[in-house]
């Protein structure tokens, strides 16, 4: 697990985007895994604004979201479709029918998450997964205690999770208690895995992830069993981190370059 350690959420950010657009630029038509949640409007915005510039293009490239709520339809204004659509899809030249995310209103959840689970590794599986980190150690919606082997599926959101997410619907009890979710698995099989958190709420998760012992108690652990996964916090989000030492040593100011 690389740990890359900055200074600023903006700089933390800026190098999560650049990691995104430096693979497009690689390798156009990448499969990109991609997430939700406050943390991840910064990074779109940066995409957005290199697309504008001419330095990046997503009209070859496919992506699966993470997650999607169960019961809530795609033009739901909190549903993670209409997120994507406002925060990414209607800015840049994706084509409409290349970027998809479980549908939430499917008459069977469970046979839309089979379904989807079998589109990604149709599509050769994820090039690269961009996660954020929730404050209980998920990563899409695999809340603790999921399976570290698991695919897409349907779960039980917690009730921290839904107050956590309840800042985006109108009433916090329409937050749904369920969601499809790509599993720990699913995940586990990306390329290449980025994740970014920053900020104090952060710090523990950060640190059970990075450093804890591989659990489902902390899911996002899981990921310290992939081979090339980036972790990109800010300096609140490393706060509690006890190698810290060492990752600024090996990183210096979260630069990615050999010393
Ligand atoms: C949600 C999403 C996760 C996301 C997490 C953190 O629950 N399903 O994919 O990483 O929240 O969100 P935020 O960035 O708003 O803290």
């Amino acid at each position: 697990m690389k740990v890359l350690i900055h200074n600023t959420p903006d700089s933390a950010v800026d190098c999560v985007a650049g990691l995104i657009a430096g693979r497009l630029q690689r390798q156009p038509d990448a499969v990109l895994g991609l997430a939700t949640g406050g943390t991840m409007e910064a990074v779109y915005a940066r995409l957005i604004a290199a697309y504008r510039r001419g330095e990046v293009s997503f009209a070859q490239a496919r992506s699966f979201n993470l997650d999607e709520y169960v019961g809530v339809p795609p033009d739901h204004p909190a549903s993670y479709w209409h997120y994507m659509r406002a925060q990414l899809f209607d800015h840049v030249d994706m084509p409409a029918g290349a970027a998809l995310l479980p549908r939430g209103d499917a008459p069977s959840p469970e046979a839309e998450a089979a379904a989807y689970e079998k589109a990604i590794s149709d599509a050769g599986d994820i090039g690269l997964q961009l996660l954020g980190l929730g404050a209980n150690g998920h990563i899409g919606f695999n809340e603790p205690t999921s399976s570290l082997a698991s695919l897409t599926r349907v779960k039980t959101l917690t009730r921290s999770t839904r107050a956590a997410n309840a800042r985006f619907f109108d009433d916090p009890a329409q937050v749904p208690r369920l969601a499809i979710t790509m599993g720990i698995g699913t995940i586990l099989r990306a390329g290449e895995v980025v994740l970014l958190a920053h900020g104090e709420g952060k710090a523990d998760a950060a640190r059970a992830m990075i450093e804890g012992p591989l659990s489902a108690a902390c899911p996002a652990s899981a990921l310290q069993l992939h081979r090339k996964t980036t972790v990109v916090l800010d300096q609140a989000a490393a706060s509690k981190l006890a190698l810290r030492d060492y990752y600024d040593e090996v990183h210096p100011a979260g630069r990615d370059a050999p010393i």
